[in-house]
């Protein structure tokens, strides 16, 4: 599959830094597009982006092409995306709430998109010996996972879209709500919660993106389970892309990452039964 090579208006434009993701180098804005570097899974991305073109999903950017430079454009997407420090804003119920329906209906957008033939998601670190299992659960749908405030745009206070699908990847549908919940709730030690996010009561978070979503009864009753799964993967696949691959995933790990993956791990032992109590209570 050959992307399409993108033509360039007549009229040059000035290329305009992105800053706020964690991990890629080089995002820029050029007049109403963005240029990104192509990514490992980017043979995924660009068919998923198609995709959600095609069915009319407006929650994501458009793929353009990739240009001159072989880098994938996209169109830019206008709005308000949470930067660092992190504004007050992000504990708002209501937006919250928006982040829950977006999720839900990106779930629902690629719910007829099976990854082509021949294209492998290249998104995480690859199987070594030692790394705890995934969750045994079925794929049911090619999740985003990444839903971090950086990459989602608000418009009038709610959230509009999803950028950034870099990580995207067939899974469990549960996985989706539990990730929105990982960096929304925060699901994790409040000691590690941005500042706005803290002092939160976040199972009554988990339980608003769980109701806005439309969380299964056996999602919810899966959720921590496979959350605890995550957690055990996912400081092992961290450390492993911090080894191969450097960059800004070395610079995440040498900034504490695994550890607070691991003081994740230790909330969700404590807290695990409170926070099913209240997602599953009627
Ligand atoms: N299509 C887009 N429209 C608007 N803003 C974007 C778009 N793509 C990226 N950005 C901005 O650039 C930032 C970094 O881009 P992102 O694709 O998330 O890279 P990273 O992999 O580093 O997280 C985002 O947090 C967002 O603010
Ligand atoms: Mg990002």
């Amino acid at each position: 599959m050959h992307p399409v090579t993108y033509a360039e208006p007549a009229e040059p434009q000035p290329e305009i830094p992105l800053l706020g993701g964690d991990v890629t180098e080089g995002v820029v804005r050029v007049g109403d597009t963005v240029r990104r570097p192509v990514g490992p899974n980017a043979p995924l991305v660009h068919a998923l982006l198609r995709h959600l073109e095609e069915v009319g999903f407006a929650g994501a950017p458009r793929f353009l092409g990739v240009d001159a430079a072989g880098r994938e454009v996209l169109t830019f997407v206008p709005g308000e995306v949470a930067g660092r420090p992190r504004p007050e804003w992000v504990a708002d119920e209501d937006r919250l709430a928006s982040v829950g329906r977006l999720v839900r209906d990106y779930d629902e957008a690629v719910a007829g998109f099976t990854v082509p033939e021949g294209v492998r998601p290249g998104a995480g670190a690859s199987e070594r010996p030692g790394m705890p299992p995934a969750p045994h659960y079925p794929a049911e749908l090619v999740g985003h996972m990444d839903y971090t405030p950086d990459n989602i745009v608000f418009r009038d206070g709610r959230a509009a879209a999803l950028i950034d699908f870099d990580l995207a990847k067939p899974v469990a549908r549960v996985e989706e709500p539990l990730n929105a919940m990982l960096h929304w709730a925060p699901l994790g030690d409040p000691a590690d919660a941005d500042p706005p996010l803290r002092g939160l009561d976040v199972p009554r978070r988990c339980r608003i993106l769980a109701d806005a979503y439309g969380m299964s009864g056996t999602d919810r009753s899966r959720l921590v389970e496979v959350a605890v799964l995550r957690a055990r993967r996912s400081w092992f696949s961290m450390r492993q892309l911090a080894e191969e691959r450097g960059g800004g995933w070395a610079r995440m790990w040498d900034e504490g990452v695994g550890d607070r993956i691991k003081r994740r791990e230790a909330w969700l032992e404590r807290n695990g039964a409170a926070l099913e109590a209240v997602l599953t209570a009627p």
